[in-house]
């Protein structure tokens, strides 16, 4: 989508900042993100990245304290807000464009992505760098929305697909077609809320 690029985002979300966790971080999406994120068996001996961590309320519903966690943004707004939650924590809040990572290659056990695969203009460069920087036994959690497998994007959601991504999010990517060109093993795939519009997927590098 045309609107979808970096300096949009930014101001989007610039304004979305102060209200993000009233919509995002509250009933069907706290729900959705219980599911998954408690769930998950992450400890202390592991570095875990946070792909478009936004406001942190995946953060909230893990154990944050015991864990050695990096978390970035392209967003100095919504950085902000996750920082002044976590600010007695030792995360590492760093703003940085999730296309283009300043990290070295396979530098983590977890790479978590939630709802930044839909966000940023080039989801393709943006999962090839997060699949550069998990270690070779490691895992991406990802909770998303894609348009369901062997189906077409609904009439609706066509027309909406153009206003929705002014808002800053894009309603019609394919996660399949992420997955083209890489090597990679799709060990989980949950339909999680919306009538599986919104999925939970787990994914490895093949060896
Ligand atoms: C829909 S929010 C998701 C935030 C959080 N992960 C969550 O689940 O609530 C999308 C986030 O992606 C961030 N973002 C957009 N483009 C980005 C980019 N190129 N690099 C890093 N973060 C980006 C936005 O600033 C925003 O915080």
């Amino acid at each position: 989508m045309k609107s979808l690029n970096n300096s949009w985002n930014k101001f989007i979300y610039k304004i979305a900042s102060p209200i993000y966790d009233r919509f995002f971080n509250s009933g069907i999406f706290l729900n959705a993100r219980k599911q998954i994120f408690q769930a998950i068996p992450f400890n202390n001996k592991q570095k875990i990245l946070f792909v478009g961590v936004g406001t942190g309320a995946d953060l909230e519903l893990i154990n944050y304290s015991d864990l050695d966690i990096t978390a970035i943004d392209y967003s100095p707004d919504m950085l902000g807000k996750a920082r002044k939650k976590f600010e007695n924590s030792a995360t590492t809040f760093l703003e940085m464009d999730a296309q283009n990572m300043d990290f070295d290659n396979e530098s983590f056990d977890y790479v978590v992505a939630s709802l930044i695969l839909t966000v940023v203009p080039d989801a393709n460069k943006c999962f090839q760098e997060m699949m550069r920087v998990l270690k070779q036994d490691g895992k991406v959690i990802i909770f998303d929305k894609f348009v369901p497998e062997n189906q077409k994007l609904s009439l609706p959601k066509m027309l909406l697909r153009p206003i929705i991504s002014v808002l800053g999010t894009d309603i019609g990517r394919s996660f399949k077609e992420l997955l083209l060109n890489n090597n990679i093993k799709v060990e989980e795939d949950t339909p999680i809320m919306l009538n599986g519009m919104y999925r939970k997927i787990i994914i490895s590098k093949m060896n």
